[in-house]
């Protein structure tokens, strides 16, 4: 038994003890929790590590993947509920911050991100099958509005992005943030104003075959995921102090 059906059993069990209910209305929890607990699937890659199997999904599949499949394509309707994730994000006094440059591949966006890529990114970020610029408002706009908090600004588009990228996991697809590209270079070619920050981008797509990347690449996608400890981030009584439930 998987872990995954050992936690739902557990938990139809104890339900089972209430009264006025039915093995029928059993059977359906248990069904109905183990879908929630598993979907999506996971294709490929490293996810889940080891203590991310407490995770709930989408959180728990996710992973950045290097290696994505250039001929797949998103439906102008996915990409538009990537975007409606970014924008029910939470922000400081709900402002919004955020703004997302949309590159498609085939479309000038797309060109101009691909001709500022860094090395490192060049080869792997045009597989994508749609790639997000996110860029957020550090000034007030050409109507004077805007940017009452330029730091939580950053925050809300760091926010802005995970929405994307989990709603992306929960669709079956993956997501890759990445930083390196010459901001300033896409933001003069695409007429981003001064008044908003470009600082990241989110490519998103599936995994594609592996022997279509370099080795660099390849052992990019395959490297272990390491993370520090819960111990190491989380303090309490004084900074430095682990909180006494970290694992
Ligand atoms: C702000 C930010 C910038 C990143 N920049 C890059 C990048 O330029 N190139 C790259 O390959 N990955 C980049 N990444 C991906 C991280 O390397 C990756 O998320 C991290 O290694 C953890 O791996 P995981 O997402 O698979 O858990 C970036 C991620 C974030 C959040």
């Amino acid at each position: 038994m998987e872990l995954d059906e050992g936690v739902a059993v557990a938990a139809t069990l104890r339900f089972s003890t209430r009264p006025g209910v039915t093995p029928k209305s059993l059977v359906g929890t248990a069904i109905a929790i183990l879908a929630t607990m598993t979907a999506p699937s996971q294709p490929s890659g490293h996810a889940p590590m080891p203590g991310a199997e407490v995770l709930a999904e989408p959180m728990r599949s996710r992973w950045s993947p290097t290696v994505f499949d250039p001929d797949h394509t998103l439906s102008a309707d996915q990409i538009a509920t990537l975007l409606e994730a970014a924008r029910w994000a939470p922000s400081w006094g709900n402002t919004q911050p955020w703004r997302f440059l949309v590159a498609e591949r085939g479309t000038t966006t797309h060109d101009v991100l691909r001709t500022h890529l860094t090395r490192g990114n060049s080869t792997w970020v045009p597989r994508a099958s749609v790639v997000f610029l996110g860029g957020t408002q550090v000034a007030p706009d050409a109507e004077g509005e805007g940017a009452d908090n330029p730091t939580y600004a950053v925050h809300d588009l760091g926010q802005a992005a995970a929405h994307l990228t989990l709603q992306a996991r929960a669709m079956g697809l993956h997501a890759h943030q990445f930083a390196g590209y010459d901001h300033a270079a896409v933001a003069a070619a695409l007429g981003v104003p001064d008044w908003v920050r470009l600082l990241t981008g989110i490519a998103v797509g599936v995994p594609g075959d592996p022997s279509i990347a370099s080795e660099r690449e390849r052992g990019k996608h395959e490297r272990e995921r390491v993370r520090r400890p819960v111990a190491g981030f989380a303090f309490a009584g004084r900074w430095g102090r682990p909180w006494e439930g970290a694992r």
